[in-house]
């Protein structure tokens, strides 16, 4: 099957990165969200992306258009999946938010189409569970920022079938991505590791044993980390990072503990660089 329309869901901080990939490699892409302020911001972080492409002469400005020219921005689920040849969706991480999304999807796209859920860590399987086509579905865990991190992690659920991996792995490879193929477990391989870093991070600043600045400093300068674990949350998204430790600690047991400063900043609204705010201000 030759696969030539992504529909991505979703256009915050992953979604545009990925509705952006895609379009560079000639895919026809839409890319939907529930308002328009949201569609608006991520087609505005991709034309800001490319712009500065352009301005390093890394792109031609008769690119930039016409990879801009393969995006349709859109609120409208149907117009967004109804031609898809694959859906990426990129929905807030709830679990049951997501499943309602895969029952509205099962009634809009064609029969061959294919489900890529770029999720920070929950089951594949499960989602799976509540379509017609868990054979056809496949986690694709993209990393921020998307169009500059080179990995791609494809995670295979219970039911997802050769063909369907087979699918993944050449789409990633056409979006230039290298790629890793790991079996499903709470938070897959890359996200278990890094998260279980980061939440340690939030629990040495808690226990006040060096200030965030030297804590950063010392990853940076002391193990070839390109930011710090705190700036690093920030990036990702520090409620982002919660959700995921919650996960482990449901589903792994203790060791898996959120450190409490980390639930106390998002309490706070501290969610990170997106906001302006999180463990370090940004405004
Ligand atoms: N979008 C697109 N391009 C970006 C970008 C963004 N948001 N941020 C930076 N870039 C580009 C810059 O334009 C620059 O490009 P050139 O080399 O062509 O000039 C390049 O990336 C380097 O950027 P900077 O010089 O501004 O800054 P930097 O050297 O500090 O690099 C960084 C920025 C690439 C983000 C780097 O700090 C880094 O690698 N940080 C670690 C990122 C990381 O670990 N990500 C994974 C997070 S975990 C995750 O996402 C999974 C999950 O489920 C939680």
């Amino acid at each position: 099957m030759e696969i030539k329309n992504i529909c991505v869901l979703g256009a915050g901080l992953m979604g545009n990165g990925i509705a952006q990939v895609c379009a560079q490699a000639g895919y026809s892409v839409t890319l939907r969200d529930i308002e328009q302020r949201f569609v608006d911001g991520g087609m505005n972080t991709i034309r800001k992306n490319l712009a500065k492409e352009v301005e390093k002469g890394k792109r031609t400005q008769e690119d930039m258009n016409a990879v801009l020219g393969r995006i349709k921005p859109t609120l409208d689920m149907k117009e967004a999946a109804a031609n898809a040849d694959i859906v990426v969706e990129v929905v807030i991480e709830v679990m049951d938010v997501k499943k309602k999304v895969y029952a509205e999807l099962e009634e809009i796209v064609p029969a061959h189409c294919l489900f890529f859920t770029n999720t920070s860590g929950l089951s594949i399987t499960e989602m799976a569970a509540v379509t017609k086509r868990p054979d056809k579905f496949i986690g694709t865990h993209f990393f921020n920022p998307v169009p500059v991190m080179r990995l791609l992690e494809i995670i295979k659920g219970y039911e997802t079938s050769a063909d369907t991996l087979a699918a993944a792995e050449a789409w990633g490879k056409k979006i230039g991505k290298e790629l890793v193929v790991v079996k499903e477990a709470p938070a897959f391989v890359v996200n278990r590791i890094l998260c279980t870093m980061l939440n340690e991070a939030f629990f040495v600043l808690g226990e006040g044993l060096a200030s965030p600045e030297d804590i950063d400093k010392g990853m940076v300068l002391g193990c070839n980390h390109p930011i710090g674990p705190l700036a690093l949350s920030d990036l990702v998204g520090n409620e982002t990072l919660l959700r995921v430790i919650d996960g482990l600690h449901r589903e792994l047991g203790d060791k898996y503990r959120p450190a409490p400063l980390l639930v106390q900043l998002v309490r706070a609204g501290r969610f990170g660089r997106k906001v302006g705010k999180g463990v370090f201000n940004y405004k």
